[in-house]
Parts: C-alpha cells; sequence; structure tokens
C-alpha cells in the first residue's frame, strides 16, 4: 500500500466554504486589493470630443503630448455619435443589447484608433483589451502612453436591463482604473463638468457647475448627467479611486491641470475608503 503521509493537503480557507456566506467569507475577501500601477494615470476622451474633428483633437493631441515626460498614461476613448447611430438603426431592428455592445464598443476603439495613430511618433500605440487585461504594464514600459477602447467588454453578457447598454464608456474606465489601483481617473467632456442640469438643454441657463460633489449626491439629482448613469453604481463600490475629476477638453492646459492636481473641473468623490 503506498504510503500517504507524504500528501500535502491544500491548506485553503474557503475550500470547505459557502461564497454566499459573507460572515465566512470577509476574514479572506475583506482586505484592501493591492495596487497593480500606483503611478498610472487613466484619462478617458468623451466621444463627443472626437466628433469635433480637428479643431478639438489636434489641440487634444498636443496636450497628450506634452503629457507624457511628466505622466504614464492609459488614454481611453468613448464612441460618440456613431454608436448612437448604431443603437437608432439597431433597435429600429430589434437587435437585443448584447448584439449592440459589441458594436458600440468597436465605434469606441475606432477613435482609440484615430488618436493612437495621432500619438504614433511618439511611441504611442492602441491595445485591445486582452493586452491592456495582461501585458500593460510592458507595453507603458516600453512607451510613456497607450490608448485604448473604453467600453468594457461585456459584449454579448451585457445586463439585459435596458435595450442600451449599461456599462458604457465611462463605467469601462473606472473600472479599470479602480482595477488597476491607477493614480487617478479623469474624464474628458465638452462642458465644464457636471452641471445641476444639461447646460445644453432647454433649461441651460439655469445650470450650474457642481465643483465638488460625491456619487451619492448626484444619484439624488433629477435629470440627465454627462456620463453613463452606472458610473454611479460602481463609483458606489470602488477601492482605490477616491474621487474622478471631470474636464472640460476643448479648453487647453485643463487635462494637464488635473492630473497636476489641481480642481478645474467637477469632483467627484467615490465610495473608496481612504487608504
Ligand atoms: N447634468 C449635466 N451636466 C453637464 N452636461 C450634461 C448634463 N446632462 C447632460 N449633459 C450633456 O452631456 C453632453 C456630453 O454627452 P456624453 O457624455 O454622452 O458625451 P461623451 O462623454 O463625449 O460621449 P461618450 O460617452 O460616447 O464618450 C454634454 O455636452 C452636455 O450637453
Ligand atoms: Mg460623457
Amino acid at each position: 500500500m503506498a504510503d500517504t503521509n507524504q500528501i500535502k493537503h491544500v491548506a485553503s480557507p474557503l475550500a470547505r466554504q459557502t461564497l454566499l456566506d459573507s460572515d465566512l467569507t470577509r476574514p479572506v475577501a475583506g482586505n484592501r486589493p493591492i495596487k497593480l500601477l500606483p503611478w498610472l494615470q487613466v484619462i478617458k476622451i468623451g466621444g463627443r470630443i472626437m466628433d469635433r474633428g480637428h479643431e478639438a483633437i489636434l489641440p487634444l493631441v498636443d496636450e497628450l503630448r506634452a503629457l507624457l515626460p511628466e505622466h504614464r498614461l492609459l488614454i481611453l476613448t468613448g464612441a460618440g455619435i456613431r454608436a448612437r447611430h448604431l443603437y437608432s438603426v439597431g433597435l429600429d431592428l430589434g437587435l437585443p443589447v448584447g448584439s449592440l455592445a459589441p458594436l458600440a464598443a468597436s465605434e469606441a476603439g475606432q477613435n482609440g484608433h484615430i488618436l493612437a495613430s495621432l500619438l504614433a511618433p511618439e511611441g504611442v500605440s492602441y491595445v485591445e483589451h486582452p493586452t491592456i487585461a495582461s501585458q500593460l504594464a510592458i507595453h507603458l514600459t516600453a512607451a510613456r502612453a497607450v490608448v485604448g477602447s473604453a467600453f468594457p467588454p461585456y459584449h454579448h453578457h451585457e445586463f439585459p436591463t435596458s435595450r442600451i447598454p449599461l456599462h458604457r464608456a465611462d463605467t469601462g474606465a473606472f473600472l479599470l482604473a479602480d482595477a488597476l489601483g491607477a493614480a487617478g481617473l479623469t474624464i474628458v467632456e465638452d462642458v465644464d463638468g457636471v452641471h445641476t442640469t444639461d447646460p445644453n438643454g432647454v433649461d441651460g441657463k439655469k445650470a450650474e457647475l457642481l465643483k465638488e460633489t460625491s456619487f451619492a449626491e448626484l444619484a439624488k439629482l433629477k435629470g440627465t448627467l454627462p456620463f453613463d448613469p452606472a458610473l454611479l453604481e460602481v463609483m458606489a463600490n470602488a477601492r482605490h479611486i477616491a474621487h474622478v475629476q471631470i474636464v472640460n477638453g476643448l479648453v487647453p492646459g485643463r487635462i494637464a491641470a488635473a492630473l497636476r492636481g489641481q480642481h478645474v473641473g467637477s469632483i467627484i468623490h467615490t465610495g473608496a475608503r481612504p487608504a
């Protein structure tokens, strides 16, 4: 008979537990995750900035280029007007949300390819989601920045909560920045920040800029926001990113100032506990 005394038993605190009982999982799962890339700055560029063509894009590229000696960047792009058109056509045809999500994500990727092409002389390239997931560190060792699609790859697993994908570019950028333990996330819009109401809407004259607010305050606000509402839900459960700044990418210098820690837009506090 074989001597079983040499068999190594794997000590694993969760092996015999149900993962459904939080009292049992908390001692193991309750700790703060480590910061994978604590030196990384994540910048989400709104698709509407890209939709404006060279007048908006070229000064933005100049500003991003000037940031490279100072920061290492993950630049993520939103989908803009082409995704709106895609949703219109797809919804008219009755396509399910799981079909629309990857199509919209590919529009966000197209904006990323445009931006990466313009920054290529600086060694910047576009990388796909799997590369961001597993090889971002080596890419950012070789180059000061990379560009990717801000859309999260829920694709055909997108929640069927609504007909338009729930998790869009802002949610995707936040999830990545938080998972990587990045130094910061700056969301670049075509307005000065979050206002009490849409500054370009019918009540635009009454809109007031919210210079400092929180995910909980914004959840109470009636009306629209300049980002996907699911962002507020992921902010509530943030592990690292304690605040996000929303800045106007049409005003030169705002992104650079935000990355230097200056308050030049709307700061939104998340639910992340201070370290
Ligand atoms: N409460 C609000 N505060 C500020 N802007 C608002 C608000 N509600 C609506 N908006 C509008 O949101 C617009 C930005 O739209 P949106 O966030 O969809 O663009 P984007 O971020 O560039 O696109 P994408 O998500 O595809 O990257 C602003 O130009 C503004 O008119
Ligand atoms: Mg937006």
